[in-house]
């Protein structure tokens, strides 16, 4: 049924962990929010522009469960991350550690190399510890650590960290903690309110099918006063039709970290795909993610290399055919079945829009190539 709702070429797409699939309403819904007010009249557009890009805020704070105004539009995660430790004192200071994985997105690192201070300790959870056991992260969140980078889910491996548990734990060590949900979003439910993070950021370009360029901070209203953004624009000001170069004051919501003159068509694609996921509830996306994760894990059992329990596995399964990889990935590619290939395997991330006849379709391909290169 909401295979309809999406644009899907012939096929089978199961590459919803790298771009979702566009919703077949996007094209109109932007072309009347965003070209229908710039082309039709002498008015200049941007009162209707502003409302689209409130309706991006309004749409995360119904997936995410927290106020709009807790919400800041961003281009992507990276520069998101980067204004966060630059506006944060705690980050600031000279001898500041900070807590990733090995397996966290390398832009996440690149972000974090640059912009804390030169001394600044990263240390990086190793990639042969279990990301799912809390046991592990209390071996490596201790007293000593100012921030804890969590991913929601990590793109490579298919594992979902424990973020409630570590999220407490960071109370415990007095902490930081930033919520990477790059790859959960739109497929994990996730009540920001209830964890309680001190931030997180995302995007939309995955499971929530938004394009890019639309991604997004999240501020914690206990650490809204804290953050000093650096690097701001009229639209961080509170008030910014003030147009007093001599006078800035930080806007009071999250909107600080806006910056200069924002863009504005990215927003309006996720708006309208954000606000179909969030009416359709990302539960739902989940339960059939799971189901269709649980025919593949049956099916073949043998080659899963990513946890299959829902509490710790992502939305990606990771399937490692070895020496047969290479004829697996050709035989699919030929039936025009589109997954992509990373260090431990292939991923196949089966989302909403795929049907159980797509999944079978997809098992009896490999097994076929598997059976050919036998
Ligand atoms: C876990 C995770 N974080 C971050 C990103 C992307 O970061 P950015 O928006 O800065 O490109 C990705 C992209 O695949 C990701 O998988």
């Amino acid at each position: 049924m909401h295979k309809d709702d999406f644009h899907l070429a012939d096929g089978c797409y199961l590459l919803s962990h790298s771009v979702g699939r566009a919703l077949k309403s996007s094209q109109q819904h932007f072309t009347e929010h965003y070209f229908a007010p710039w082309q039709s009249s002498n008015k200049e557009p941007w009162q209707h522009w502003l409302a689209a890009l409130e309706q991006f805020t309004n749409a995360l704070s119904v997936l995410f469960n927290a106020p709009s105004e807790q919400f800041c539009p961003q281009v992507n995660l990276s520069s998101g991350l980067t204004k966060l430790l630059m506006a944060h004192p705690k980050l600031q200071q000279k001898n500041c550690k900070v807590l990733m994985a090995q397996s966290d997105f390398p832009s996440m690192g690149f972000a974090m190399q640059k912009a804390l201070p030169s001394c600044a300790e990263i240390i990086f959870i190793p990639e042969h510890e279990t990301l799912t056991d809390i046991n592990v992260w209390q071996r490596y969140l201790t007293h000593d650590i100012d921030l804890v980078f969590i991913s929601h889910v990590y793109s490579n491996t298919g594992v979902q960290a424990p973020v409630h548990d570590i999220v407490a734990l960071s109370k415990v060590t007095n902490s930081l903690s930033i919520i990477d949900v790059a790859q959960s979003a739109g497929v994990i439910p996730l009540d920001i309110t209830a964890l309680n993070a001190d931030f997180m950021i995302g995007s939309s370009v995955k499971w929530l099918c938004g394009g890019p360029g639309a991604a997004y901070l999240w501020v914690n209203p206990q650490q809204i006063s804290n953050c000093e953004p650096k690097d701001v624009g009229w639209f961080s000001h509170q008030t910014p039709f003030e147009f007093d170069i001599n006078h800035f004051a930080y806007n009071s919501s999250a909107l600080k970290f806006w910056g200069g003159t924002p863009s504005v068509a990215p927003y309006i694609i996720a708006a309208h795909s954000i606000g179909y996921f969030a009416q359709l509830g990302v539960e739902k996306v989940r339960e059939h993610n799971l189901a269709m994760l649980a025919v593949i894990h049956q099916q073949l059992a043998e080659f899963v290399v990513s946890p299959s329990a829902s509490e710790q596995c992502s939305g990606t399964v990771i399937l490692d055919f070895k020496q047969q990889q290479a004829q697996v990935l050709t035989a699919l590619s030929d039936a025009n079945i589109s997954v992509d290939a990373r260090a431990l395997g292939i991923r196949v991330s089966p989302h909403i829009y795929n049907s159980e006849a797509d999944i079978h379709e997809f098992i009896s391909v490999v097994k076929q190539a598997l059976k050919g290169a036998e």
